[in-house]
């Protein structure tokens, strides 16, 4: 099983090809804590760096998964260019519920936070083909269960920039606002957001539990989602080439 966290769709990209590969099912990481997976004897995680490190609903998530320990984990990160302790976090994380992960890499996709600061995520998608071999070597070595950590070493720096306070900090500067003028009450918001934190009446309205993932940006159909009061832009939302809205959308709970 391929557990994936993703806002605009690198995650789920990366997730479905190394699947295909090794004929896995995907499974968002929100469903996978409802699941008994210890008769997994493969399990994926992918999910972005936020911030150099795991974003912090996929810590929380994680902290909830029921692996078999005798599994093949491993992690991949794909991020705009630095996974930080994003691996090593959820790596000790694990190891804590005795899983130990035998496989870890990152691979480079467009920055979906380029948006926060006035640049154009679609300018990057040169990183698919730059970065085409990395996957090819990610996917041939989870298919013959390689064991081998790479991007799994601690960094100091990464550590400042991932503490809590830093990561709040982080938070706040990204987490978006909704511009009611703008805003036309579709849904596509509320049916996007992983963590379940947008709720639409006759305009949306976000809560408390925002990871600052940008998905409600990206998706919005009227650019109402905004972060530090400044325009959308149209051509700047981002979803991964490969990925439709649909694919994005939160399934019932079950
Ligand atoms: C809040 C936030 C913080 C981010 N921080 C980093 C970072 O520290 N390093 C990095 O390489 N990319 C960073 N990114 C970019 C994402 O890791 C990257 O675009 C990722 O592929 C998004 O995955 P998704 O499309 O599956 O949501 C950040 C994105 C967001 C939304
Ligand atoms: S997606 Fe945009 S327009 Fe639709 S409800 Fe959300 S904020 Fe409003
Ligand atoms: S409110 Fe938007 S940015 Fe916050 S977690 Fe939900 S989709 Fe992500």
């Amino acid at each position: 099983m391929i557990i994936y966290f993703s806002a605009t769709g690198n995650s789920l990209a990366v997730a479905r090809q190394i699947a295909i590969a090794t004929n896995d099912i995907t499974v968002p990481l929100t469903e996978a804590v409802r699941k008994d997976l210890s008769t997994e004897h493969r399990v994926g995680l992918v999910y972005p760096s936020y911030d150099f490190n795991a974003p912090p609903a996929v810590r929380t998530l994680v902290e909830r998964l029921k692996l078999n320990p005798q599994a093949y984990v491993f992690i991949i990160i794909p991020c705009g260019a630095q996974a930080g302790n994003s691996i090593w976090t959820i790596r000790h994380l694990l190891q804590k519920k005795g899983i130990e992960v035998s496989y870890s890499h990152k691979i480079r996709v467009p920055d979906n936070s380029a948006i926060v600061f006035g640049r154009n995520p679609n300018d990057q998608v040169w990183k698919f083909t730059r970065f085409a071999n990395r996957l090819t070597t990610i996917i041939s070595d989870v298919v013959a269960e390689r064991k081998y950590l790479h991007f799994a070493w601690w960094s100091p720096i990464s550590w400042i920039m991932g503490t809590n306070h830093m990561q709040q900090w982080m938070l706040r500067t990204f987490r978006p606002a909704v511009n009611e003028d703008k805003c036309i009450g579709c849904g596509t918001c509320e049916r996007v957001c992983p963590m379940r934190n947008i709720a639409v009446d006759e305009k949306a309205g976000i809560g408390p539990h925002c990871t600052a993932c940008l998905a409600c940006l990206h998706a919005c159909p009227q650019q109402a989602i905004e972060v530090g009061g400044k325009p959308t832009i149209k051509e700047r939302q981002y979803r991964n080439p490969n990925i439709k809205l649909k694919d994005l959308l939160l399934r019932e709970a079950h």
